[in-house]
């Protein structure tokens, strides 16, 4: 199974939002909630492989981070955006030996900011900064939050091309001037999110709480009653009280979901403090795993990696499934476009400037690069 769909899907979310139109045909997004503290941060950073997201106490995270991970085969010229599409299965985090963020030369992994065009961040560093100053640009130093999203792509040869989106998490306490409805709000931002019915919920719960308090879980159940798509994450699997383990909520005898459980360790507060590199965290992640009387016989569907892998796994099947969907609003999209167009007269006469006609070209060029991809795949599609 190639990645080229999820890439189109991503060239054309991209395309709609640079001409001001989010998310116009409801393209599948795995959305990352839960309390705040458990860990959603540290989720999102093991599945890319690298430290980039703000940290801290309080809501860290006040605006919607749309993250798309491009995978990227290694030496491949930065300029080269082609999809690969050699049959090459993508290696996860974690998984290849040869993986080392902290010195991978520069090319191999960048990130690109929607806001800033055309410029490259190598260092990942920068990208924390980048999204620190926009957050306060749109929302102040330490006030609301904003549904306004920010969009960051990151290229690399050791990511699964994914698109998350990553939430403030669910709190109770206002802190310093925070309106006193943040509470409220954050409901409410989450909720436009997970209510769309091809949005995948990964509800991030702390292990070493109680299932049944899971604030993550409680809003998926709102919007997904069956547990459809709504995967459970379980942070902190190595903080649980001796002889206690997850088993029995892997086995959907606590709160069944039908996608499942993953059970993740993350790097704790004092590893975050002492800059423990991802890939030992990564490393120290699987032997607890294996090692682990639990855990051992079920080792493969543990930790981040085969998270990874099974959100990749399910965006594309989801993808595969909403195709048909997708298309005939792509299809009305155009018509529309085409029709401003004609009432806008003549588009060749004013030099190529005219503002429809450029979104016009962009939504022609998505929509034949998308056709491509349906009647490659009609096979599958219709088995
Ligand atoms: P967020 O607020 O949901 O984004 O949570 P963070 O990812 O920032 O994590 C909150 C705190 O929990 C940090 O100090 C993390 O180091 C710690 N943490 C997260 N996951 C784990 C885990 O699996 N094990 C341990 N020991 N600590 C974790
Ligand atoms: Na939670
Ligand atoms: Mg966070």
């Amino acid at each position: 199974m190639d990645t080229t769909l999820i890439k189109t899907v991503n060239k054309l979310q991209d395309a709609f939002a640079t001409v001001g139109v989010q998310n116009p045909v409801d393209l599948p997004q795995i959305i990352v909630i839960g309390s705040q503290s458990s860990g959603k941060s540290s989720v999102l950073e093991n599945i890319v492989g690298r430290d980039f997201l703000p940290r801290g106490t309080g809501i860290v995270t006040r605006r919607p981070l749309v993250l798309q991970l491009i995978n990227r085969p290694a030496n491949e010229t930065p300029n080269n955006d082609t999809p690969k599409t050699n049959g090459e299965t993508p290696k996860p985090n974690g998984v290849t030996k040869d993986t080392k963020p902290k010195d991978s030369k520069e090319g191999d992994e960048w990130g690109e900011f929607l806001h800033i065009p055309g410029q490259k961040f190598y260092d990942f560093d920068k990208i924390r900064e980048e999204i620190v100053k926009d957050t306060e640009l749109k929302t102040g130093k330490n006030a609301g939050i904003s549904s306004q999203p920010i969009n960051l792509r990151v290229y690399s040869p050791n990511v699964l091309t994914l698109t998350l989106v990553d939430l403030p998490g669910l709190t109770k306490v206002p802190v310093g001037d925070q309106p006193k409805d943040i509470e409220k709000q954050i409901r409410e931002m989450i909720l436009k999110y997970i209510t769309k019915p091809n949005s995948i919920i990964l509800a991030v719960t702390p292990a070493n709480t109680d299932l049944a308090n899971s604030d993550g879980l409680k809003m998926a159940r709102e919007v997904d009653p069956e547990g459809s798509r709504t995967i459970g994450v379980l942070t902190k699997v190595d903080l649980m009280d001796q002889g206690t383990d997850v088993v029995d909520i892997l086995a959907g005898r606590i709160i069944p979901l039908r996608l499942g459980y993953v059970p993740v360790v993350n790097r704790g507060q004092k590893d975050i403090e002492t800059k423990k590199a991802i890939t030992s965290a990564l490393e120290n992640e699987r032997k607890y795993f294996e090692d682990h009387p639990a855990y051992k016989s079920k080792a493969q569907y543990c930790g981040t990696p085969f998270l990874a892998r099974k959100l990749n796994m399910i965006l594309m099947h989801h993808i595969r499934t909403t195709l048909p969907e997708i298309k005939a609003k792509i299809q009305a999209t155009l018509l529309k476009y085409q029709n401003e167009l004609l009432t806008l007269g003549d588009p060749i006469n004013d030099g190529g400037h005219n503002h429809a006609n450029l979104v016009l070209n962009i939504i022609t060029e998505f929509c034949s690069e998308f056709r491509t991809i349906i009647d490659g795949n009609s096979n599958e599609l219709s088995s």
